[in-house]
């Protein structure tokens, strides 16, 4: 597609022999507001070649360009040199592009060849799938289509946590009072409820702790009836996550989560011992970081178990040799930041370069209106039960404002999903949220439903006014300031898309979304679209057409489904 910003680039070029292309675009900057043009580029850097004070040079540079096609004027406003694009071309441009590539607009081959890995959801087996583990889930999984529209050969990594002491004490605690008929029942509830327990019972019991030990090295050794338990339980955990991935659409390319790495760690283990990183501290041993800050990473235990960190370096040396990646995303919770800082540096004193491309996305805290969410005290909001409530309640909305919508069941789904996810992408990933179901679920404001029924009105627009794609259309009549400015928002999606990849920030396109949403609603609201005047009537059409495409490719890069009717 045309690119009115190197455009500009280029003019500038012609004029300034001084600064290279590359230097020319860095220094070019999007004005606050349109009255003061597309882009403006500041001349300072020129004040000591050209001799004469910044408002004298913009004043000389704009005197001296070119007549172009892609510019309507080009003025000087002070030491800014300020270029107006030509808004016939951006639309004739942008609506043709949109036309032409229809869900392909935005995407790229920019990430040809290059593998992304990107690790994200990651639950604990056993444990509740709860409201916190939403936000590594729905973040990745945006993440995941983002690298994958651009590009990338994307690999989608579920870590789960599936190894470590915890599994002796659920072994033995199965051993000794487990119903294996009941558990399967209701399996994260049963299991939650032997481990606390077991953690009780051993409070009163040391006994008890050595036998959850004892069952954790036969688990590591091979021992069949460990082995056999584990699975199970590794089975009928994934069994109840996959529900909620289900719901919301989610596929991983591979579960290989924390076991998986058991054998491998050895090697590392042998390799840090060989670049003498590692150091014995009371039976211990660790590698000491405290040049870098950092308190030093325990990497095996005295009694000679392996540790968190030592699975996630041996994953890493994996996931290196196997799918060789450009970038290794990690999507876990701020919380965990010492922890990505610590072993991401370990493999760097390893002195392997490619520690840099291992990065930990990581994200805020969320939280419940009535008070925060806590395992320890029991107040565990499984997600499961928050995605169905949101469903329940989107169709109770549905019943209401439109009670003969076909499918409504379906379309409540996709709605009310939706609207969680939306809310969940609003905001930059390190803020702190409060999750809040009026706020989720409102049809108007900065929501999910509000961009998705803008989308649906579009839908049922475009059937009402008989809109044929084919249709020859005169992009001279599309000048209003409401038209342009969804034009300019269409045409920036691309690069919008580009900028949530480079930050790893889903948000900058769910932002970016609301503002297409409301300046198509302030458009559809000013300027009458089915008109006796044909010629307006296929152009808005067009219009109308161009905006539907982009808020469902959003929408679905985001992970959430764009409904036709609401
Ligand atoms: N299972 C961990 C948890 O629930 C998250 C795993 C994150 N990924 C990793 N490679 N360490 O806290």
């Amino acid at each position: 597609m045309l690119n009115f910003r190197e455009e500009a680039v280029k003019l500038l070029k012609s004029l300034i022999e001084e600064l290279t292309e590359e230097e020319i675009s860095s220094l070019i900057e999007v004005p606050p507001s349109y009255e003061m043009g597309d882009y403006a580029f500041p001349v300072f850097r020129l004040a000591k070649v050209f001799r004469k004070a910044p408002p004298a040079i913009a004043e000389e540079l704009v005197g001296k360009f070119e007549e172009s096609p892609y510019f309507e004027k080009i003025e000087n406003k002070g030491p800014y040199v300020n270029f107006f694009i030509n808004k016939k071309k951006l639309t004739e441009v942008t609506l043709e592009e949109v036309k032409d590539k229809q869900d392909k607009y935005g995407s790229s081959d920019m990430g040809k060849g290059k593998t992304v890995i990107v690790e994200y959801s990651s639950p604990n087996i056993a444990k509740p799938f709860h409201i916190g583990h939403i936000r590594t889930t729905v973040i990745g999984n945006a993440l995941y289509k983002i690298y994958s529209f651009l590009g990338y050969d994307t690999v989608a990594i579920n870590h789960l946590g599936d190894y470590g002491t915890q599994f002796g004490m659920l072994i033995s605690a199965i051993k000794k009072w487990g119903n294996l008929e009941e558990i399967e029942k209701d399996p994260i509830n049963e299991l939650l409820k032997l481990y606390v327990r077991f953690n009780a019972e051993a409070e009163e019991d040391e006994a008890l702790r050595d036998e959850a030990r004892y069952w954790f090295k036969e688990l590591e050794e091979g021992n069949q009836e460990a082995y056999e338990l584990w699975k199970w339980i590794r089975e009928i955990s994934l069994k109840e996550f996959n529900k909620v991935y289900d719901m919301l659409n989610i596929k991983f390319d591979s579960y290989a989560g924390e076991s998986f790495y058991s054998d491998k760690m050895p090697a590392v283990i042998e390799e840090l011992k060989e670049k003498n990183l590692l150091k014995e501290s009371d039976g211990a041993y660790v590698v000491d970081l405290e040049e870098y800050g950092m308190p030093p990473a325990l990497i095996i235990k005295s009694d000679g178990s392996t540790l968190y960190t030592t699975r996630d370096i041996a994953a890493a040396f994996y996931r290196k040799k196997t799918y060789d990646f450009y970038k290794n995303i990690y999507v876990v919770g701020a919380q965990q930041n010492l922890h990505f800082k610590s072993w991401i540096k370990i493999i760097e004193l390893m002195g392997y370069d490619w520690a840099n491309d291992c990065i930990h996305v990581n994200f805020g805290t969320v939280s419940l209106e009535d008070g925060t969410l806590s395992t320890r005290k029991g107040r565990v909001v499984f997600l499961e039960d928050v995605l169905n409530t949101a469903i329940k309640n989107t169709l109770e909305i549905i019943n209401e404002r439109n009670p003969n919508l076909e499918n409504k069941e379906e379309v409540a789904k996709q709605v009310g999903i939706g609207a969680v996810i939306f809310q969940e992408l609003f905001n930059q990933r390190i803020k702190d949220y409060v999750f809040s179901w009026d706020r989720t679920l409102s049809f108007d404001g900065e929501t999910g439903p509000y961009v998705q029924y803008t989308h649906a009105r579009i839908s049922s627009l475009l059937d009402r006014g008989q809109f044929n794609e084919e249709d020859k259309v005169n992009y001279d009549l599309l000048s209003s300031e409401e038209e342009i400015n969804i034009i300019r928002l269409l045409y920036n999606f691309p690069k919008v898309i580009i900028d949530a990849m480079e930050k790893n920030e889903p948000y900058i396109i769910t932002r970016h979304l609301v503002e297409i949403a409301k300046a198509y609603n302030k458009f559809y609201n000013s300027c009458p679209i089915i008109i006796e005047d044909v010629e307006l009537k296929k152009a808005r059409l067009m219009l109308s057409y161009a905006t539907k495409i982009v808020l469902k490719t959003g929408l679905g890069l985001l992970g959430i489904e764009a409904p036709e009717r609401m």
